[in-house]
């Protein structure tokens, strides 16, 4: 047969070039999870795939509890249910210790559905409608006011119930080199926090149980999250002095980064990421300023959420096409775009093949199925030659991807866990049409 005319181009190639730090690493296929060949779960699951790692899952979670358990003698994790609340993600935490942090009444009540006692629930975020307020306070949960007319909320449901809610007061506060996510919670610096606590306090309606911040996430400098661990600190020892309430917590909320590379990021992710000894180091420091007897020292509160779960999860995605663009830049096809890997704007994600592969990398462009211009899964990545069918996997995609995955253009796939012993299992099946279907109605006009 007569080969296929192929426009030719110059390609400046650009791996395994030197740069002041050293070599570039050589791309190593990723075929396996703990042990489960990939290729075998995409016949049987189909592509794209997201696989779990719940081995990944615990050992993140218990080096986690453990850089703090060293450090501070009451430590608890509440797990984000908003970085990703695929049941069995959560339950694999809450089996490990994890309480629940939500911030929707959906999300409290996948946390219900999943078994957690309602007592084991921080409700943090801005919107908190009022039955789902009298649940939770029903439940006894700790739900953290993020503004002034919550207080009247909950102290209404607290009339109407006879019960003395349990709650928190989100803070926020200024800390060097950090933007201030001053739109949750009460400011600190402002007295507005201050404010609420005199308010609550005069209100005698509430239990004030403890304080919560959230400086931001994907934080790489340690030392902003001791800054404002220190604040609360202050803050709390503040509360005792003029109220005599003792906290029984300190949130601090998430935001320690995950090995992913920030867009523009010039070292790799796995090269910058802090360890959790890092962040537990600078947080219990700062909490030193604590004014306390040892017997009474608050729980420290983490809600970490995409530093324990990223690394566990790979999106495994097919090359539908290959392309050569005008600038001759090799371009690539996939069935996998960011309407699944919402975190494609943010990171430049690690990607590579899932089989062996020879040949000169090239920098390539991967684009997804979308019918959108703005479908870039990286603009330019190095990857040696690729055919049709063949696979490339996205690392550390476990965070906010399987929750901000958006069904447009095209459904979402299967999500598979891979546990001990070689076992795997769906837990979450692919999307067909008529799932969809099942929410729509046809007027009678138009049937
Ligand atoms: C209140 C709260 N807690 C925890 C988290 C988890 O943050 P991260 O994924 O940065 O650890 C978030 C995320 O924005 C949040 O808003």
């Amino acid at each position: 047969m007569k080969p296929e005319y192929a426009r030719p181009g110059i390609v400046r190639h650009q791996m395994g070039m030197m740069n002041k730090f050293g070599r570039q690493q050589t791309l190593r296929p990723v075929t396996h999870v703990d042990g489960v060949a990939l290729e075998d779960l995409v016949r049987e699951h189909g592509s794209p795939l997201f696989v779990i790692s719940q081995r990944t899952l615990a050992s993140r979670y218990r080096e986690l509890y453990e850089a703090f358990a060293r450090r501070w003698p009451r430590v608890r994790i509440a797990w984000s249910y908003k970085t990703n609340y695929v049941g069995a993600v959560c339950r694999t935490f809450h089996k490990l210790g994890a309480w629940a942090e939500v911030v929707s009444p959906f999300e409290y009540d996948k946390a219900i559905g999943l078994g957690v006692p309602a007592d084991r629930i921080h409700w943090n975020g801005p919107y908190k409608p009022d039955d789902a307020i009298e649940r939770a306070v029903v439940g006894g949960s700790l739900i953290h006011i993020d503004n002034l007319d919550e207080i009247v909320r909950i102290e209404r449901v607290a009339a109407k119930t006879g019960l003395r809610p349990r709650v928190a007061v989100r803070v926020n506060l200024a800390v060097e080199g950090v933007g201030a996510w001053s739109r949750f919670g009460l400011n600190l610096e402002s007295g507005q926090a201050r404010e609420a606590v005199v308010r609550l306090v005069a209100g005698d309606r509430v239990a004030l149980e403890g304080l919560h911040c959230h400086i931001g996430t994907f934080i790489l400098d340690p030392t902003a999250h001791g800054q404002a661990a220190a604040k609360l600190a202050r803050f709390a020892n503040e509360i005792r002095r003029d109220h005599g309430v003792k906290l029984s917590f300190l949130d601090l909320g998430g935001g320690f980064a995950s090995p992913n590379t920030l867009k523009g990021q010039y070292l790799s992710g796995e090269q910058t990421a802090p360890s959790f000894a890092r962040y537990a180091d600078s947080i219990c420091d700062g909490l030193a300023e604590l004014d306390l007897p040892a017997a009474e020292v608050p729980t420290l509160v983490l809600e970490t959420g995409r530093a324990l779960v990223d690394e566990a999860a790979v999106l495994v995605s097919t090359v539908h096409a290959t392309k050569r663009m005008p600038d001759g830049q090799r371009a690539l096809v996939l069935d996998a775009g960011v309407n699944l890997l919402f975190t494609a704007f943010w990171y430049n994600h690690d990607v590579a093949p899932a089989q062996e592969s020879r040949g000169m990398p090239e920098p390539t462009v991967l684009y997804g199925p979308l019918c959108m211009n703005i479908d870039v899964l990286r603009d330019s990545v190095a990857l040696p030659p690729m055919a049709i069918g063949d696979r490339l996997v996205f690392r550390n995609v476990g965070a906010y991807n399987m929750t901000q995955w958006m069904q447009f253009i095209a459904l979402r796939p299967a999500v598979v866990m891979v546990g001990s012993e070689g076992r795997s299992a769906v837990v979450r099946r692919a999307e067909k049409v008529e799932d969809l279907v099942s929410y729509e109605a046809m007027p009678e006009w138009l049937r």
